[in-house]
């Protein structure tokens, strides 16, 4: 069950390589984008996604233009939330912050720049027939709009019902529905049979939640140095997480919890699940 380390470097690669075409008055933009980009993130959205591929079929090598599509626009929601509106952190990726190095407006822009140019390189450079395109398309506007990252951020800064199941919403919609469609995106890229889809939605669903609780956690346990984001930044803001409503120990059980339904629930898909649970692991175990 170990994590596969190989998908990573592919991706590092192609999102190194990745031309966007700028021109000597917007390079300065584009410097701004591959500056967040390309700072060493864990990659466990692209991996995730091509792991799934792989698991049905299609070479992870296939997968890359959607694959770094996904981190792009993760990247994105990275350099939104870290602004001075948002959590108003200064440090990322063990650097500091998009804003802090190009100010707030090149900062939204770079953020809005990746989001538009990750569908331009799916369109462009995915190979998949023109139907597969089109729902890969829709799974990550869904994962990313209202119903999903986007809807979730609101609820993190516009604060909701009190409670432990819309803390559960706010993960599974800021945080979970993008997991659940790099699985999706990963098995419809390889034409996974319908009913395994159906089965890795459920796991990812639950990875989800697990990836979120883990943040929660390592935002009060974890080392700046190590997290390369600042620790305590959830307790500053007074942020409603997993740990300010379970506390560090429930939520610490609720995870394990959490794992173990996503490796129950793997256990049911009909396939080389090695992959998929070797991150699993890794996410439950992770201390950055
Ligand atoms: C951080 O994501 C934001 C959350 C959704 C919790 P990651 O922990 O995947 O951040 P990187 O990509 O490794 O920097
Ligand atoms: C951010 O959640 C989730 C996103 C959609 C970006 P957090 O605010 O907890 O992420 P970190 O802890 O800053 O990485
Ligand atoms: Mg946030
Ligand atoms: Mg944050
Ligand atoms: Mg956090």
């Amino acid at each position: 069950m170990a994590y596969p380390d190989h998908l990573t470097d592919l991706l590092e690669d192609f999102l190194g390589r990745i031309d966007y075409g700028e021109d000597g008055e917007t390079s300065p933009l584009a410097e701004a984008m591959n500056y967040s980009l390309l700072a060493g993130g864990k990659r466990i959205r692209p991996v995730l996604m091509m792991s799934t591929g792989e698991m049905f079929g299609r070479p992870a090598r296939e997968l890359l233009p959607t694959a770094a599509a996904i981190e792009m626009i993760h990247t994105y929601s990275l350099i939104h939330d870290d602004l001075p509106s948002f959590d108003d952190d200064d440090l990322r990726r063990g650097m500091p912050t998009c804003h802090v190095k190009y100010g707030e407006s090149v900062a939204i822009l770079a953020g809005d720049a990746l989001f538009a140019e990750a569908y331009r390189i799916i369109c462009e450079q995915q190979e998949a027939d023109a139907a597969t395109k089109l729902a890969v398309i829709d799974e990550i506007s869904i994962a990313t709009g209202l119903k999903g990252m986007v809807g979730g951020q609101y609820l993190d800064v516009a604060g909701f019902d009190e409670g432990e199941e819309s803390v559960r919403l706010l993960h599974s919609l800021k945080t979970g529905r993008l997991i659940i469609a790099c699985v999706r995106c990963g098995a419809l890229l390889a034409e996974a049979p319908e009913k395994e889809l159906e089965k890795l939605v459920v796991f990812a669903a639950e990875l989800g939640l697990l990836f979120q609780i883990k943040d929660d956690i390592l935002d009060v346990v974890g080392e700046t140095a190590i997290l390369g984001k600042n620790a305590g930044s959830d307790e500053r803001l007074e942020k409603r997480t997993y740990v300010s409503t379970f506390g560090l120990e429930r939520s610490r059980e609720l995870a394990r919890e959490s794992r173990d339904k996503a490796l129950a629930a793997l256990g049911e898909v009909v396939a080389d699940t090695a992959g998929l649970a070797g991150i699993t692991n890794y996410i439950f175990e992770r201390q950055r």
